[in-house]
């Protein structure tokens, strides 16, 4: 069976992988705090990437895909990603990059689509590029690159955050020129498994089909979760509508993984 390894199993995207793969493949993942849960479970093992080395971890368990989905002290997570780009090209493996729509965060007239040129002015953005570059020298059969807008969906922290804000009445701050596309936690699950299963490689964009005001958003969560009178505070940044969002158009997925916002809102309320 295919063994993959998770690095950030204990996030909140890397541990709803786990469980979205666990009953098919061999999954093991890392977490690096403290966790009697974790610790009992012997497929996680636990990984600081800024006191340990990665090899050893991936000499004893020669994964086939490793999915890192980690934060943290950028300067140590572009070595780390450059040690794995170099793993994989060495060996029968590929990895699994989930990256951002920052990377287009300086273009602001239009959505981006996968082959466009990244650029951005955010270090956030900037640091993801410098791994993504590091990991498009290598053939495309060693990479998948996963860039990824806010994620949504029932318990994930945007959500409780909202949540939270309401329960306080608290006003929300959205950004009202912002135009985005976004996503939800299950559905992306569903489209990581999808394209370790089948095999996809290159550069996928796993956001909605559609566009929408980042405060249009906000306000269709809020009455999606019972309360259409949420207060809103509106920050500008500029005059002007300003995209961030990545859109599929080169490596589209099957139409039962594609979304549109409209699954998004719905997706902010357990079914
Ligand atoms: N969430 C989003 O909306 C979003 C959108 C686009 C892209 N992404 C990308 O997806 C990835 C995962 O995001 P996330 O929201 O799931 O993050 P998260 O919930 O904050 O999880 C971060 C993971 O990194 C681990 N970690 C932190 N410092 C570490 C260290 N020194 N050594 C080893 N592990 C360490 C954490 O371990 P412990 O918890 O055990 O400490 C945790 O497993 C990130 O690269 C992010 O840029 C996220």
């Amino acid at each position: 069976m295919n063994r993959i390894l998770i690095l950030g199993g204990s996030g909140f995207i890397g541990n709803a992988l786990y469980k979205e793969l666990a009953p098919f493949f061999d999954v093991h993942a890392t977490y690096k705090t403290d966790n009697p849960i974790f610790e009992k479970n012997k497929h996680f093992h636990q990984f600081d990437y800024e006191m340990e080395r990665l090899h050893i971890l991936l000499d004893n368990l020669k994964p086939k895909f490793i999915v890192t989905a980690l934060r943290g002290n950028v300067t140590s997570l572009v070595r780390l990603h450059f040690e794995i780009a170099d793993y994989v090209e060495k060996n029968d493996c590929k990895v699994i990059f989930l990256s951002s729509a920052n990377v287009f965060d300086r273009f602001t007239n239009y959505p981006s689509y996968e082959y466009d040129k990244t650029l951005s002015e955010s270090i956030y953005g900037r640091f993801k590029i410098k791994i993504e570059n590091e990991l498009l020298r290598k053939p495309i059969s060693k990479y998948v690159i996963c860039r990824i807008p806010m994620i949504y969906g029932a318990g994930s922290p945007r959500i409780n955050e909202i949540k939270a804000q309401l329960q306080m009445n608290e006003a929300i701050e959205v950004f009202s020129n912002v135009v985005i596309n976004a996503t939800h936690i299950n559905k992306l699950v569903q489209q990581l498994h999808y394209i370790i299963n089948r095999r996809r490689r290159g550069i996928f964009h796993l956001g909605s089909n559609n566009l929408i005001h980042h405060i249009d958003l906000i306000k269709d969560i809020c009455e999606e979760l019972g309360h259409p009178d949420a207060l809103i505070k509106q920050v500008f940044d500029s005059n002007e509508d300003r995209h961030l969002a990545v859109l599929p158009k080169d490596n589209m997925l099957p139409k039962h993984l594609q979304l549109t916002i409209e699954d998004v809102v719905k997706s902010s309320v357990v079914l």
